[in-house]
């Protein structure tokens, strides 16, 4: 079933970078680590909608601590493809995280514009501490001095869909991650 998912092939998707299964992998692996980290602890997970939400809800049920979820949502004004810089936040969260541990999980780490400000922003409710942990990092692009504490895959510069990735809103309910040429979408 599931392989069959990932034979669709989509004439705009050039590439399949990661399968269901490459994914499935390197999260499991990944909320070992967190819940390795953050044993005995108490952890606000925060999914950074909507990007986010497959990866976090794939992490989440794998972890074996002790933890809450919420959700924030972001925008970064630009075209579809590029980041402006500027990022407003759209919907907040709805949990107190003054004196907790926060994990800011986000599908992407690009030019840095939105977790560089999503930081501010959670620093200013003085948190016990807050990382970051993204699916993907692209760091040829980075424009904002910040890392990911936690990354599954580092990745160069090409735009990816799927798995929660979207190119106009589309493209995110697939199960693997492919390479998109957004020309052949025009
Ligand atoms: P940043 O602010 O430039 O780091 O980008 C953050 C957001 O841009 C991500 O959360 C994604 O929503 C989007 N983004 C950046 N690169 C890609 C990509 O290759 N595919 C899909 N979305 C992307
Ligand atoms: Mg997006």
């Amino acid at each position: 079933m599931s392989s069959e998912v990932n034979e669709i092939r989509l004439p705009e998707i050039t590439e399949i970078l990661y399968s269901e299964e490459e994914l499935h992998q390197a999260v499991s692996s990944l909320a070992q680590r967190i819940s390795s980290d953050y044993a005995g602890k108490d952890l606000v997970v925060v999914c950074v909608l909507k990007g986010s939400v497959i990866f976090f809800s794939d992490l989440v049920r794998e972890l074996d601590i002790n933890c809450t979820l919420d959700f924030i949502s972001a925008s970064s004004y630009g075209s579809s493809t590029v980041s402006s810089g500027v990022v407003r936040i759209k919907t907040d969260l709805s949990t107190d995280i003054s004196g907790k541990d926060v994990l800011i999980v986000e599908d992407i780490l690009d030019t840095g514009n939105t977790l560089y400000c999503l930081m501010e922003y959670f620093n200013a409710k003085v948190p016990s501490s807050v990382r970051i942990c993204t699916l993907f990092d692209k760091p040829s692009r980075r424009a904002k001095p910040i890392n990911a504490d936690y990354s599954c895959f580092t990745i160069g510069d090409n735009f990816i869909v799927g798995y929660g990735l979207d190119f106009n809103e589309k493209y995110r309910n697939l199960s693997y991650v492919g390479i998109l040429d957004p020309e052949k979408c025009k």
